[in-house]
């Protein structure tokens, strides 16, 4: 495949730009996207001409999407902004109606972005991924793809390996992989990027990273929402395709690569790909231990009574799960026999993501009473709150025998840092705006996470893999529906 040769990043200035969103009416653009390019131009960011294209496939009704946006801008991150502020957003924001795949539907798009011609272009679809196929075609049709054209991808790109290949084949019909952006917004969270910096810019960590003192490493993804109003593609995806394959693989990936010899797009995703090329895929023998799949049921979620996700979805025999845990294995020489736990689920007690690196335990213990000395520990909590905790043991204060126990130090990120954090998709539209790709998923990533997913769901077929029933509101599957051999999965959760 053709690798981009060089990072941009630092070399590519702000140029004007128009900005032409698909699915520009949809939930997302509505809550992230149009509010990310709000925030970035309020903090000057954006002080160069551009335009915000919403595609719509109704009849445009301006004064109908603009009630819709207007609560999205004015109040995030519990600060009110003002409705001059919005307005001159606003302005730079244009309503257009085209379908997907019809020449003639763009004649309006083609005329406003003529007018601007040298600004380049970027293209959001922000679109159910079958679409992306045929948005390409026209949007080539109509010359409407040139050199300095970008596309940017959201996921789920695909439903499996082949027919994320078949978008894919589509998609570079018309643009190079240079010019492609796939998102995954969890890359884009200060404290995944973080996690470079304490990686990479910190002796202490990277010395002790590897098999010899790390014993498992825990990614977590707890959501208290259910699948709110997104039933029929939820149904489809489940909790492995929309969040194990994107987001917790790329956390994985962060946590486990080596180090890149620059900071430059290519170097770390060329890590990232030996990661994802090492994970020990599920077969038949492992799936029924190391991994569950999961479904809620009726319960409470922050004290009110819920549906359970089969009501939730008005499906009443679907199999989709809405709680997946695996343990994994990166098979090389830093993390040999060191099990990755990986976990996400739907209407779970409460929002709560972190990464836990547990350390070893000290290979001997001096002190007399011989207490247990908990492992250190590392925890990278990316929400709700931001936080860095080193777990140490410390000396109880007092006279006599040494007794210890536990203490975190704490890294706030909101103690030390006042500022406004921005949005996951701010930093990532103004990488794209940009030209950096170091955030951003590359074609042979993906197809390396989808083979390795793909050993799960075809295990999971083949093993006939029931869902364990957990109620809304709590952890997830319990100790007493577990084997013994399973409790790994419950054992390690922390409140
Ligand atoms: C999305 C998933 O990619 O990530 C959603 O499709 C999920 O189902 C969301 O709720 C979680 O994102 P965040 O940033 O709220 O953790």
């Amino acid at each position: 495949m053709k690798a981009t040769t060089k990072n941009q990043a630092q070399t590519e200035r702000f140029q004007p730009f128009n900005i032409v969103v698909f699915g520009g009416d949809g939930d997302l653009s509505i809550r992230k996207i149009l509010p990310a390019l709000f925030h970035r131009d309020l903090d000057g960011q954006l002080n160069i001409p551009y335009n915000v294209v919403a595609i719509t496939r109704k009849t445009p009704d301006i004064k109908g999407f603009q009630e819709k946006l207007i609560p999205f801008l004015e109040v995030s991150d519990h600060h009110k902004y003002s409705r001059a502020e919005i307005d001159k957003f606003l302005q730079k924001v244009h309503l257009i109606q085209a379908e997907n795949s019809n020449t003639a539907d763009y004649k309006d798009l083609s005329a406003f972005l003529n007018q601007f011609a040298d600004y380049q272009n970027i293209y959001y679809y922000s679109t159910p991924s079958s679409a992306f196929g045929p948005i390409t075609q026209t949007l080539k049709a109509c010359g409407l793809v040139t050199a300095t054209s970008k596309v940017v991808l959201e996921k789920p790109l695909g439903h499996s390996l082949a027919s994320s290949d078949a978008i894919n084949a589509e998609i570079t019909q018309a643009f190079d992989e240079h010019q492609i952006y796939r998102i995954d917004h969890y890359l884009g969270k200060e404290t995944v990027q973080n996690l470079m910096v304490l990686r990479f810019a910190n002796n202490l960590f990277e010395r002790a990273w590897n098999a010899e003192n790390i014993e498992s490493v825990q990614i977590t993804v707890a959501e208290s929402l259910g699948v709110e109003k997104r039933a029929s593609y939820y149904d489809q995806s489940g909790a492995l395709l929309d969040m194990v394959q994107n987001h917790l693989l790329q956390l994985l990936c962060l946590v486990a690569m080596e180090p890149p010899v620059l900071l430059e797009a290519d170097e770390v995703r060329n890590e990232k790909l030996k990661v994802l090329k090492a994970l020990r895929p599920l077969n038949k023998k492992t799936i029924l231990k190391d991994t569950v799949k999961g479904q809620y049921t009726r319960g409470k979620s922050n004290g009110v009574q819920v549906n359970s996700y089969l009501e939730d979805i008005e499906k009443y025999d679907s199999k989709t799960e809405t709680f997946v845990a695996i343990k994994t294995y990166v098979d090389n020489w830093r993390w040999k026999g060191v099990p990755f736990l990986l976990r996400t689920g739907k209407r779970m007690i409460k929002r709560y993501s972190e990464i836990v690196i547990n350390f070893r335990e000290v290979k001997h213990n001096i002190f007399p009473s011989k207490e247990k000395l908990n492992n250190n520990k590392l925890i990278i909590r990316l929400q709700p709150e931001e936080r860095i905790e080193l777990i140490q043991m410390t000396k109880i204060p007092g006279p006599g025998g040494y007794r210890y126990k536990p203490i975190a130090l704490k890294l706030d990120y909101n103690d030390s840092f006042k500022e406004r954090f921005p949005e996951a998709y701010e930093r990532l539209i103004i990488d794209v705006i940009r030209g950096n790709q170091t955030l951003f998923m590359r074609q042979d990533e993906l197809q390396a996470a989808w083979a390795w997913i793909e050993s799960v769901t075809s295990s999971w077929k083949a093993a006939n893999m029931p869902n364990v029933l957990y109620e809304a509101g709590t952890w997830g599957p319990g100790d007493d529906i577990l084997n013994d051999d399973e409790t790994w999965i419950t054992k390690t959760w922390r409140e």
